[in-house]
């Protein structure tokens, strides 16, 4: 069932170029459990203690009107190709700076020319989502909407082109890394927009060379993306819905981890190459849940 935009989805956070089958029952159901039961369990009483009780708070804070609103964002239609850039970021930008619609705008502009339209769609999609989640969890509006716009920016490279571009980069990908182009995109993204626009806030940076494969020690923003990326409105896969199912009402890394779970799963059912990283991030998030961790 494992349809394409799901399947890129995972290539982005497995890093892999090969598509298979996946067994969706089984993954909403672990994904289901999560939010209330083993881990997941763990992961919602995290709401309580540490920078998840912050979450849990602001979560907890009219979050049933944002649920809602999220419920409807989520459902709607969508024509994001045929829109006007500018009536897209009047969108995205409301309620931001009038700098934050003038980095979307140029942004968005350029997208539109380096991204193939369901791509670019995408990419706005994921800012909406971003910019709700941000809004839910009190994470930054702004830089979780400016991060969720721009995170494929390299996204326009396939085969060798993804090679040359990491040479063009400066960027050594170490050992490990071979098998694994479709993550290529989120580093080199990472550079190619410091370089693009000079000054950009860093942690949009980080959030952008993230996307694809987390990391033990993701930051609101890192994981605002990294969430939006997998659940935003126009991808469809069938677990999808027990991920959304979850937003309000678990903390942003219980969110996170759900998301980071389903993601290895698919990955191993498909046999596909898991990024050198993986384990020690699932560990870390493991180790939080359980109240373990060291740091
Ligand atoms: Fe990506
Ligand atoms: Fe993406």
């Amino acid at each position: 069932m494992a349809k394409k935009d799901e399947q890129e989805k995972h290539e982005d956070h497995g890093k892999h170029d090969k598509r298979g089958k996946h067994d969706k029952q089984s993954e909403a159901s672990e994904q289901g459990k999560s939010a209330s039961a083993g881990s997941g369990s763990e992961q919602g009483k995290s709401a309580s203690a540490g920078s998840g009780s912050e979450q849990g708070k602001n979560a907890k804070n009219g979050a049933e009107q944002v649920i809602k609103d999220f419920d409807n964002f989520i459902f709607r239609p969508t024509d994001i190709p045929e829109t006007p850039i500018a009536q897209l970021v009047e969108e995205l930008s409301e309620g931001l700076s009038t700098e934050d619609a003038a980095f979307m705008m140029e942004a968005a502009t350029e997208l539109r020319e380096r991204l193939a339209p369901k791509r670019f769609a995408h990419s706005i999609s994921v800012s909406r989502t971003a910019k709700k989640l941000a809004q839910l969890y009190g994470s930054d509006v702004s830089l979780c909407t400016r991060a969720g716009l721009v995170h494929d920016w390299d996204k326009c490279y396939r085969g060798q082109a993804v090679f040359d571009r990491a040479v063009e980069m400066g960027i050594e990908l170490g050992k490990g890394y071979e098998h694994m182009e479709a993550l290529f995109h989120s580093i080199t993204g990472a550079k190619a927009l410091e370089r693009r626009f000079p000054g950009i806030d860093h942690r949009i940076l980080q959030a952008v060379a993230r996307h694809t494969s987390g990391a033990v020690d993701m930051s609101d923003v890192d994981m605002i993306v990294y969430i939006s990326d997998m659940i935003e409105p126009l991808r469809t896969y069938e677990s999808l819905d027990s991920l959304r199912e979850l937003v309000g009402k678990v903390d942003l890394r219980g969110l996170f981890s759900a998301c980071f779970k389903a993601t290895i799963e698919h990955l191993i059912q498909n046999r596909r190459y898991l990024h050198p990283d993986s384990a020690a991030i699932w560990n870390e998030y493991v180790a939080v849940a359980r109240g373990k961790s060291k740091k």
